[in-house]
């Protein structure tokens, strides 16, 4: 099969790493990918949300399979964008249709979805331009915190939470009236805060059938001990060591199986990877979030547990026959640690030297931010390498980790060297 992974970071290369694995796959290419992918995979210089040019590439290099990495293609609509041309409907893509992907697209979708098929998650009202006021007045009779989060997909950057009423009230108008996250914050959604424990599942689905993968906690914050702005993550472990099968089966339960059906009931196409965002309080598991995809740095720690021959799992997939594979995990445990740019979440410099990724022993080093300049490696975004090992515990994978990072230089490197501390 001729194989197409489309996006260019850390869990891209991930992928392209596992696929490339794998006897079905004959050639493999990455769009746009990153100085990692291209050391396994051939890298095309297309960008993901550029319809018209993966058409292009996908029929004259005769793709079979489209993997899509990140969410921005899906919300647009490039599974509709594909089944509906018969030039490209027969090329197996790897993600929901543009309905589907509006459960992480839309966070009201999301709710009303969650609401519509009992499945727990935080209470919320949304609110409008149009309904301020009572958005205002519902602030003023809830609980601090304040979680306010823009309906649309903002970069990560959507979700605010607050303690202050002034501020939160400060921030709705800021979301509703001044378009703070753009078009992203037309509708505001207002939850309850929930306190306890976050961790990530991850499911693959056909759309009937589906397949629990290896759950994941990362970590979000750019300060250790969780401390200071978001990012895109800094580490992630998987398995997540408080869930036991009792908590297991309850997510099964509660929330893996009634979300399927829902996207049965309502007839929603979905091939593809559903990333729940779950907290846990007490004994019992709510929604956060849903996500289209795979999340990043979690596919560094998710796909190399998978023993299971990945591409025959995409086909399975597509085909709509996950019931009839059975999926090997490996039973170690998998940790990653993100080095990322100096300054990064905020401003970081590009095109910095990478040396030293040769020397490492015993760890996978995932490239997210790199590019070739001069046939050297240099960086390219705020998180640059993402430093994968397997143990059998998280601590000993986590050594393992760390003593390979003091081997990898790049001016101003930033990691957090407490990952997992919380477990
Ligand atoms: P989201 O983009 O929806 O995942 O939200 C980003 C982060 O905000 C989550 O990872 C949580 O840490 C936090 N968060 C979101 N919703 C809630 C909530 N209802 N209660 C507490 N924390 C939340
Ligand atoms: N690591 C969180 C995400 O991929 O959305």
């Amino acid at each position: 099969m001729n194989i197409l992974i489309l996006g260019s970071g850390g869990r891209e290369h991930t992928f392209a790493w596992k696929i490339a694995q794998s006897p079905l796959c004959s050639a493999l290419f990455v769009a746009p990918g990153n100085a990692g992918t291209s050391q396994i995979a051939t890298n095309v210089a297309i960008q993901v949300i550029d319809f018209e040019a993966i058409k292009h590439f996908v029929v004259s290099t005769k793709i079979n399979m489209v993997v899509v990495g990140p969410e921005d293609p899906l919300v647009l609509g490039i599974y509709d964008f594909f089944s509906k041309d018969p030039a490209l409907k027969e090329v197996i893509l790897i993600g929901p249709s543009k309905h589907g992907a509006q459960l992480e697209g839309s966070k009201e979708f999301a709710k009303k979805f969650m609401q519509r098929h009992d499945i727990p998650t935080a209470a919320y009202r949304s609110f409008s331009k149009e309904t301020i006021q009572d958005g205002l007045a519902y602030l003023e009779n809830a609980k601090a915190p304040y979680v306010l989060k823009a309906d649309g997909l903002a970069a990560g950057k959507g979700v605010v939470i607050l303690e202050d009423l002034e501020e939160a009230k400060t921030e709705l108008k800021s979301m509703l009236l001044d378009e703070k996250f753009g078009a992203a914050s037309k509708t505001v959604v207002i939850e309850q805060f929930l306190k306890g424990i976050e961790l990530s599942v991850f499911v693959l689905t056909d759309g009937k059938n589906y397949l629990t993968l290896p759950t994941a906690k990362d970590y979000k914050r750019i300060g250790e001990g969780d401390k200071g702005l978001n990012t895109g993550g800094m580490g992630a472990v998987s398995p997540v060591s408080f869930v036991d099968e009792a908590f297991m089966q309850k997510i099964e339960n509660t929330i893996i199986i009634p979300t399927i059906n829902g996207l049965k009931k309502d007839a929603i196409t979905y091939k593809g990877f559903v990333f729940i965002g779950l907290i846990k309080v007490e004994d019992e598991p709510y929604v956060i979030e849903y996500n289209v995809r795979m999340g990043d740095p979690e596919t560094e720690v998710v796909l190399p547990r998978i023993k299971t021959d990945i591409v025959r799992l995409l086909e399975a997939t597509a085909k709509g026959t996950l019931n009839t594979i059975s999926l090997e995990i490996d039973s170690r445990a998998a940790t990653t640690v993100m080095l990322v740019s100096g300054g990064y979440p905020e401003a970081y410099d590009k095109g910095i030297q990478i040396t030293g990724i040769e020397n490492t022993e015993g760890s996978v080093v995932f490239h997210a931010g790199t590019t070739k300049k001069d046939g050297k490696i240099v960086t390219n975004g705020g998180r640059v390498l993402a430093v994968t090992s397997l143990d059998e515990d998280y601590k000993k994978a986590l050594k393992k980790s760390y003593q390979n990072i003091t081997k990898i230089h790049f001016e101003k490197m930033n990691y957090r060297k407490d990952i997992g501390f919380d477990l």
